[in-house]
């Protein structure tokens, strides 16, 4: 992996070395301490802008090297443009910006929070911009062995952020190294290859976070016989990887009071089963974990920071594979609901694990609400691509605080229907239900009717398809990894802003 850079908060005194990357406004206006620190260069900026065609866009970015009456290597200069047009979200993206402009070898970085007169970057806004920064320098290059020397990056990069008020940074920064680290988590378990991932080893990383106070259990295959998820177990039965459920629990809020529920789908490697996938990117079946991922990173967020709230997270870990004693099409198993389920095609799982541990979790913890997510469909890329995630919901309050959570951590959700129409398209001439509903038609929204069938009524329940934003991810400032620890961000914060009164 390459080592996080360290992050440290100061004045804004005019840097001695490396990098300078400074925000203007899209007037290509400086704020009075910026405007200061560049000194006699500011004539050299507008210059450069003109000659690049720069005009201080949003994102968009000019680059001096050796700028004159500068003691810097490098000045950066990224546009905030308008300024009345500025979100809370995108001194993020910000961060993310100024990380990725700095070159690969550069160890040293000091990046001005302010904005020209008028606007202000808060404190908190300081801390967004080293939020952004530790996003953005994930890299996934543990197998990488044989870099050459000008292609690794340093071993130590420190960056310093300046701001006018680094107490406020410093303790802002503190939930927000918190949640950078669990999307990392994230990240990691999705790129990792499912050789060296599969379900019990998936299990022991997840034991990792009793480190910062989360009590991790572990079910085995003979608890979970004994529990009679059925369901979950007939996905497994055809691996040598014996299969796992993990449950997390931290306990942050009042004693006794319900907790919060996050359920993942964790199939560590989906090759489809018996009705087995074409061979063509199968490979990117490694990340039909992310959903248990996006859990697992979400709680070691939560611990981290302390959060003020109990909640607790379960994920159904397998392996699909086929094999002489893999399940078959037409095979039936019973659900640890007593529900019953014809196999129709083994390569429609995720929603099999789901129904288990949704069961489960719900029975034993009677949680205030549940979100389970999944890379459970590709009709659901079909349907939205990579920007949106699918959300299923059985309750109105809860789909509008994630709608509005994703809006402000920019991992937005779009709500898709239920209806018993979709619902009759899983019943089964031989069981209570079948696990496909037959065609491809609206194939996200019947496969979220089926995991509706083990959540009562009684319990708000919101389910995010995830298989175009959990991995294979479009690349964004504050992102270029394959997998994205999506919905980490958006969880923390629908934790963040509704659950710990
Ligand atoms: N893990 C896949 C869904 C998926 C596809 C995730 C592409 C990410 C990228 C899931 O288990 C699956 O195979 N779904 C089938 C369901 C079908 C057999 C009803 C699908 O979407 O084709
Ligand atoms: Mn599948
Ligand atoms: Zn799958």
């Amino acid at each position: 992996m390459a080592d996080a850079p360290k992050i440290a908060f100061g004045s804004f005194a005019a840097p001695q070395r490396g990098v300078l990357v400074v925000f203007c406004d899209d007037g290509l206006k400086f704020g009075p301490a910026t405007a200061k620190a560049l000194g006699s260069a500011t004539g050299l900026v507008a210059r450069a802008a003109k000659a690049e065609r720069f005009t201080g866009k949003s994102g968009k970015s000019l680059d001096l090297i050796m700028p004159e009456g500068l003691k810097v290597d490098r000045l950066t200069v990224i546009g905030a443009g308008k300024l009345a047009d500025l979100k809370p979200q995108d001194f993020v993206k910000f961060g993310g910006v100024s990380m990725g402009k700095l070159p690969s070898g550069a160890s040293d970085a000091t990046v001005f929070a302010e904005l020209p007169a008028g606007a202000k970057m808060s404190g908190e806004a300081a801390a967004d911009l080293a939020q952004g920064v530790l996003l953005r320098a994930y890299a996934f290059d543990r197998y990488k062995t044989k870099r050459k020397d000008d292609d690794k990056p340093p071993q130590k990069r420190s960056i310093t952020i300046a701001t006018g008020d680094a107490a406020a940074a410093r303790k802002a920064y503190v939930a927000r190294e918190a949640i950078a680290g669990g999307v990392l988590m994230a990240r990691d378990l999705v790129n990792e290859p499912a050789n060296i991932l599969y379900p019990e080893e998936f299990a022991r990383r997840a034991q990792a976070l009793k480190k910062v106070g989360v009590v991790v259990e572990v079910l085995d295959v003979k608890a979970m016989t004994k529990l009679g998820m059925g369901a979950l177990l007939g996905v497994g039965q055809g691996s040598r990887r014996d299969s796992r459920v993990v449950i997390m629990r931290w306990d942050g809020g009042k004693k006794g009071e319900a907790p919060v529920a996050f359920i993942g789908k964790g199939v560590c490697f989906d090759t489809g089963g018996i009705s087995i996938k074409p061979a063509a990117g199968m490979e990117d079946m490694k990340g039909d974990m992310a959903g248990a991922a996006c859990v697992v990173g979400l709680m070691q967020a939560l611990a981290a920071r302390k959060a003020k709230v109990n909640a607790v997270g379960v994920i159904g870990c397998v392996e699909n594979m086929p094999d002489g004693n893999a399940q078959r099409p037409g095979d039936i198993v019973t659900s640890m609901s007593g529900q019953t389920i014809e196999i129709i095609n083994t390569d429609a799982e995720g929603r099999l694990v789901l129904a288990d541990v949704l069961w489960y979790t719900a029975k034993r913890f009677k949680p205030k609400f549940m979100i389970d997510l999944a890379t459970l469909t590709g009709a659901i890329i079909v349907a939205l691509g990579q920007e949106f995630a699918g959300m299923f919901a059985n309750n109105d309050e809860l789909s509008h605080r994630l709608h509005l959570a994703g809006e402000a951590t920019d991992e937005k959700v779009w709500r898709m229907p239920l209806s018993p129409f979709y619902d009759k398209m899983i019943d089964s001439k031989f069981a209570d239900m079948k696990n496909t509903g037959g065609s491809r038609w609206g194939g996200a929204i019947t496969a979220a009717q089926f995991i509706q069938r083990f959540v009562t009524d009684m319990t708000p329940w919101a389910h995010l398809d995830i298989a175009g934003t959990g991995m294979d991810s479009r690349a964004s400032d504050i992102n270029k990894s394959w997998g994205s620890g999506w919905g980490v961000r958006l969880l923390d914060r629908l934790v963040a802003e509704h659950y710990e009164k």
